[in-house]
C-alpha cells in the first residue's frame, strides 16, 4: 500500500482594516456627552493657584501636585479612593475651568480631583484628544514614577511595624515579659521586630530573669508606619534612601504613570458648543445650521473608523468558497441545491434505497407535516424505479418487495445532496443526446440525530458527480486523487464500503496529524445499474460520485473542538467577524 501524508492547510490572516476600536474612538464617544449639566466645585483656577500647585500645595478642590527636585514623586492614584470613572463631560468642564484665565495651565492632570477623587488618566487623555482636535487645548505627556505599598507594607501601615509591635507587647516596668510569651503575642513578625527593637535600643534583656525582655525607653515613635502611611496617601514625599530601604524590605514598589500637562489652545473657550455630526432636517428648517458648529472629519493616521456590523462570512462559507473554487478549476459545474425539502423519491427511491431501509426511519430522517407529501415526480420514471425495486432489471433481481408510491411521496428534509444528483442525472438522461458532465454541489443536509460535539442535525455536504462513457473504478480513484491533491492532501487511502446506490463503494481516509490517526473524510462509488438503468442513460455511460462533509475540514482549519460552536445558536458572532480568510495550500497537479 502507498504511503499517506496529510499536508496541513496553510493560513493567511485577513488583510484590511483592523476592527478593534481605539482610544480615539473612545474619545469621540466621550466627547459627544453634553458638558452642560456638569457641576464643578471651585471652577476658577488662577495662575497663582497653579503656581502654588506646581509646588505641591493643595487647594481645597483642585490640586496640582508637581513632583520635582529632590522630592520623590508619590502616587497620583495612591489616594484612599481609587481613580473614579466619571463622566467625560465633568472632566472636560474641570479642565476648561482650570484654564479659565489667560495664563492658566494645568501642570499635571494627575492632581485633578473630582469629588475628592483622582481621575483615570485614560479618560483624561480621551477628553484631551477631543479638545486638542478642536484646538481648545494643547497638552504634553508626563511620565512619572510613584510608590505603592506592597501587601506587607499595607499590613504595617494598618497595624504598626514589627519593632513597635514587640515594644508595645512588653509591659513597662522591671519585670518585662518572657520571650516565649512575647513570641506568641507578636506572631510571625516577631523575629524581625525583636532584632529591630534591639538595634534601636528600645528593649534589652531582663538582667534578673533569663529569657525575658524589658523596655529600655519609655515610649517610641513608629517612623516606619508613619512613612508608609505618607507613601500610601501620597502626601509627604520621602527620602530616596528610606524608599530604597523599604523597597529592599519589600514594603514598597515602584510604579510608572502617565499624565498630562495642559495649556490653552488657539481656540480656547470654556463655552464649547456641541458639535453637530450630521446636517439634519431640523437644522435646515430651523435655520440653526447657520450658527451650528460642525464636527471635523477625523482623517488622522491610525483612526480606524467604525467596523461594519454585518457582511462577515461564516468560516463554513469561507471553506465552501475554497472548495467551490477547486471544483471550478477542475471544470465542474455547480448543481442547483436550493431546496432543503425533497420527496423521498429523489432522496431514496431513485437511489435504489429500499423503502424499509433503516435510514428512511423517522429516527434518521426529518419528515414534513404540512405539506406531508408531493407526487410530482415523473410517472414513467417512477414506474421504472418501482420495477427495479420489486423485480429487478438491468442484470439485477431487485429487492422483491411491494414498492409503495405513498412512501416515495413523503416529503423530507434531504438527508444528503445525492438527492440533487439523482434529479440532475434524470434531467441529463432527458436530453436528446448524451453529453458527459462533471457536477458538484456544497450545501446543507439534515439528519435526525442527537447532537453532540461531533454531530449536528444539520450540516453541509460537498458532492461530486462525473458521468461519461466507459468510466471505471480507476477513473473514480483518479478523479479523487486530483481533487484531494488540489486540497493539499496528495495521498489518500480507500476502504471498501457499502452504499445502496453505488457498487463498488469506497470510504475515503486521510491521515490527520493533529489527531494522529486516519480519519474518514468521505464516501464514494460508482452508481449501480439499478440506479442508472431506470434513468434511461445509455448503457455504456457510467457515473462516479463522492461526498464529503464540510464541517470536519472547517473545524480542523479553524481549530474548533465542538461542532456546536461552528453551527447553531452557540456560534460566537464576534469570532465569525474576526476569523481569518481561508486559503488552502492548493497543489496544481501536473505542473508541480
Ligand atoms: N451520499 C453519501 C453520504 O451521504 C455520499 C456519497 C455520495 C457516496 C455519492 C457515494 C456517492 O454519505
Amino acid at each position: 500500500m502507498a504511503e499517506f501524508v496529510w499536508v496541513d492547510w496553510h493560513w493567511e490572516p485577513a488583510n484590511g482594516p483592523q476592527l478593534q476600536t481605539n482610544g480615539d474612538n473612545r474619545a469621540k464617544e466621550l466627547q459627544t456627552q453634553s458638558a452642560s449639566q456638569t457641576v464643578i466645585e471651585n471652577p476658577s483656577q488662577s495662575m497663582q493657584q497653579n503656581h502654588q500647585q506646581a509646588n505641591g500645595i493643595q487647594s481645597n478642590h483642585l490640586t496640582i501636585h508637581q513632583n520635582l527636585g529632590p522630592k520623590v514623586p508619590t502616587a497620583p492614584t495612591a489616594m484612599t479612593a481609587p481613580p473614579a470613572v466619571v463622566e467625560a463631560a465633568k472632566i472636560q468642564a474641570l479642565i476648561l475651568h482650570s484654564l479659565d484665565s489667560p495664563d492658566a495651565t494645568i501642570a499635571d492632570t494627575a492632581a485633578l480631583r473630582i469629588d475628592g477623587a483622582a481621575i483615570d488618566q485614560l479618560q483624561v487623555l480621551s477628553v484631551l484628544n477631543g479638545l486638542t482636535s478642536r484646538e481648545v487645548v494643547a497638552f504634553t505627556f508626563i511620565e512619572s514614577e510613584y510608590w505603592v505599598l506592597t501587601p506587607e507594607g499595607q499590613g504595617i501601615a494598618s497595624n504598626g511595624s514589627p519593632e513597635v509591635m514587640v515594644f508595645d507587647a512588653i509591659p513597662p516596668g522591671p519585670d518585662g515579659i518572657s520571650i516565649s510569651k512575647l513570641q506568641k503575642i507578636v506572631g510571625d513578625s516577631y523575629k524581625f521586630g525583636q532584632g529591630a527593637a534591639f538595634k534601636n535600643k528600645w528593649i534589652k534583656k531582663n538582667p534578673s530573669t533569663p529569657n525575658a525582655l524589658i523596655r529600655s525607653v519609655d515610649n517610641v515613635v513608629d517612623v516606619t508606619r508613619a512613612n508608609l502611611l505618607s507613601i500610601r496617601d501620597g502626601s509627604v514625599p520621602l527620602d530616596q534612601a528610606i524608599l530604597a530601604d523599604y523597597k529592599k524590605r519589600k514594603l514598597v514598589d515602584k510604579r510608572k504613570s502617565s499624565s498630562y500637562s495642559v495649556t490653552r489652545g488657539a481656540k480656547f473657550t470654556t463655552n464649547l458648543a456641541k458639535e453637530e455630526t450630521d446636517i439634519t432636517q431640523d437644522l435646515i428648517t430651523s435655520g440653526d445650521w447657520k450658527s451650528a458648529v460642525f464636527k471635523k472629519y477625523n482623517f488622522a493616521p491610525g483612526v480606524t473608523g467604525v467596523a461594519p456590523r454585518g457582511g462577515y462570512l461564516h468560516p463554513l462559507m469561507k471553506v465552501r468558497e475554497e472548495f467551490r473554487q477547486i471544483f471550478l478549476e477542475l471544470g465542474f459545474t455547480e448543481m442547483p441545491t436550493n431546496k432543503f425539502v425533497d420527496s423521498s423519491f429523489w432522496n431514496f427511491d431513485a437511489l435504489f434505497q429500499p423503502q424499509q431501509h433503516p435510514a428512511r426511519d423517522a429516527h434518521d430522517t426529518f419528515f414534513l407535516k404540512d405539506p406531508a407529501t408531493d407526487d410530482k415526480f415523473p410517472r414513467d420514471y417512477m414506474e421504472r424505479v418501482k420495477k427495479v425495486h420489486t423485480s429487478g432489471g438491468y442484470g439485477s433481481i431487485g429487492y422483491g418487495y411491494d414498492w409503495k408510491k405513498e412512501e416515495a411521496e413523503k416529503l423530507i428534509l434531504r438527508t444528503h445532496t445525492t438527492a440533487v444528483s439523482s434529479n440532475m442525472l434524470y434531467h441529463l438522461a432527458q436530453e436528446k443526446e448524451f453529453r458527459p458532465v462533471k457536477y458538484f454541489s456544497i450545501d446543507r443536509v439534515f439528519r435526525n440525530e442527537t447532537t453532540d460535539a461531533t454531530h449536528l442535525a444539520e450540516f453541509h455536504q460537498l458532492e461530486g458527480v462525473v458521468a461519461d462513457r466507459g468510466l471505471t473504478l480507476g477513473d473514480l480513484i483518479g478523479v479523487l486523487h486530483s481533487f484531494f491533491q488540489k486540497l493539499g492532501i496528495p495521498k489518500i487511502k480507500f476502504k471498501p464500503a457499502y452504499n445502496p446506490y453505488t457498487e463498488p463503494s469506497m470510504e475515503i481516509f486521510s491521515w490527520h496529524d493533529g489527531l494522529g490517526k486516519w480519519v474518514e473524510i468521505g464516501n464514494s462509488g460508482m452508481f449501480r445499474p439499478e440506479m442508472l438503468g431506470p434513468l434511461g442513460l445509455p448503457e455504456d455511460v457510467s457515473v462516479i460520485a463522492w461526498g464529503l462533509g464540510l464541517e470536519r475540514p472547517t473545524m480542523i482549519k479553524y481549530g474548533y473542538d465542538d461542532i456546536r460552536e461552528l453551527l447553531g445558536h452557540k456560534v460566537n458572532i464576534e469570532l465569525v467577524q474576526k476569523n481569518p480568510i481561508c486559503r488552502l495550500d492548493k497543489k496544481m497537479g501536473r505542473e508541480l
